[in-house]
């Protein structure tokens, strides 16, 4: 239950088993929870210049600390590595079994040091303070830790929860823009899953200014929708799937640009993409399918891509995902009503991909 605290702009949610605290100032409560826990800790940090200042503060005048220890991160570095120096800090600092980690950053280090915690010597406690909004509303929750391989993208990782996350929400006044849409991109699909408040919120600020935005509630609201999904399937069996909707097509779109389409503009296509698959198989109304396109146009995200439907199909049978050779889709009926695990004949699959090369009739 999401709970919201009198006099106080501070939300915890725990549906997952650990406290994941969305504040605009989230250093207070994590100097309360280091207080409480009252053991040993070592900060590791994304070393940019924003995040490692944050990173000093938490540690500051803390004797429990071990060290800050500094890592230039980002996609590129999200590898094995770095993962080894990490260890290697970790070592250095003199951190045990009962040291806790915390980790602080984005996306790459919540999933580089999270599975850093859950392998250095076996497994030490780890919590996260995200400062993107990639983190804040999705990679930092459900477990998911690891790196990439030459061959592809999270292809090593174990599933490890956390102690504890904290959403520094002030840490977006920095963010730029390019890494804020990324984050967008999955809010938004997490608002066709929902429906409902998240989805009407978003369509409403959609055209207002990013720093207008009540953006700890428009976290919380995210992170509830992930989390409820996680909490009923936490190894991705079954209903987890629904928050791969838009990633199929994504994922396809991210292999066939060599990555020069983002994982955010990618879910962005995906979303349009699966909302043609579903107004192509009866499953989605016009109606709503141009709702979503004008949200997403608003929010600056892209629509159109000039990726080659052939190549697109190609990667997309090439992608992880995939099982038995068979694509399968996480498709909307409505927004807030979207079903997974749905096939559908290959000859549809490439019509959406040729219409994603024109820009849609009506974008809002
Ligand atoms: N485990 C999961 O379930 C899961 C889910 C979604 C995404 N991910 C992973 O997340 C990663 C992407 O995360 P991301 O978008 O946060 O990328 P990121 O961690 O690389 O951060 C983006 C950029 O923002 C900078 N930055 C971080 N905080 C900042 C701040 N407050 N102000 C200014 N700059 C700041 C970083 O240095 C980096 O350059 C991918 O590797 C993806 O695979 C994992």
């Amino acid at each position: 239950v999401v709970a919201q605290e009198e006099d106080s702009d501070l939300i915890v949610n725990d549906d997952l088993g650990y406290p994941i605290t969305i504040v605009d100032d989230a250093r207070p409560p994590i100097a309360q929870f280091l207080r409480e826990r009252d053991a040993r800790f070592v900060v590791l940090c994304d070393s940019n210049e924003h995040v490692y200042a944050l990173a000093r503060t938490i540690a500051r005048r803390n004797r429990a600390c071990l060290g800050v220890y500094a890592f230039p991160l980002g996609e590129s570095r999200k590898r094995f590595s770095t993962l080894e120096r990490v260890l290697e800090a970790l070592l250095a600092s003199g951190a045990d079994r009962q040291t806790l980690v915390v980790g602080v950053g984005g996306g790459v280090a919540s999933d580089l040091f999270g599975f850093a915690a859950a392998t250095f010597m076996r497994g030490v406690p780890y919590a996260h303070v995200a400062t993107t909004l990639v983190s804040m509303a999705d990679a930092a929750i459900g477990g998911k830790t690891g790196v990439d391989l030459k061959s592809g993208k999270n292809l090593a990782g174990v599933f490890s929860d956390p102690l504890a996350v904290f959403a520094h929400v002030d840490a977006l006044q920095t963010l730029p823009y390019r890494s804020l849409r990324e984050g967008l991109a999955e809010i938004v699909k997490a608002a066709v899953i929902e429906g409902g408040d998240l989805f009407d919120s978003i369509e409403t600020l959609s055209p207002h200014a990013f720093w207008r935005w009540p953006w700890t509630e428009v976290v919380a609201h995210a992170v509830k929708v992930k989390t409820m999904i996680v909490a009923d399937d936490h190894k991705e069996a079954g209903v987890r799937e629904l928050l791969n909707l838009g990633h199929t097509f994504g994922h396809g779109l991210e292999l066939a640009s060599g990555y020069r389409i983002t994982h955010g503009a990618g879910v962005a296509l995906g979303l349009r993409a699966a909302g043609l698959l579903a107004l192509r198989t009866g499953r989605f109304s016009r109606e709503e399918h141009l709702r979503m396109l004008a949200t997403i146009a608003l929010l600056g995200m892209p629509l159109r891509t000039s990726q080659r439907a052939d190549n697109v199909l190609a990667a997309m049978y090439a992608d992880k995902k995939k099982r038995d050779n068979t694509l399968r889709f996480v498709l909307p009926r409505a927004i807030g009503d979207v079903e997974y695990g749905v096939r559908v004949p290959e000859r549809h699959v490439r019509a959406v991909l040729r219409e994603l090369e024109r820009a849609p009739e009506v974008t809002g």
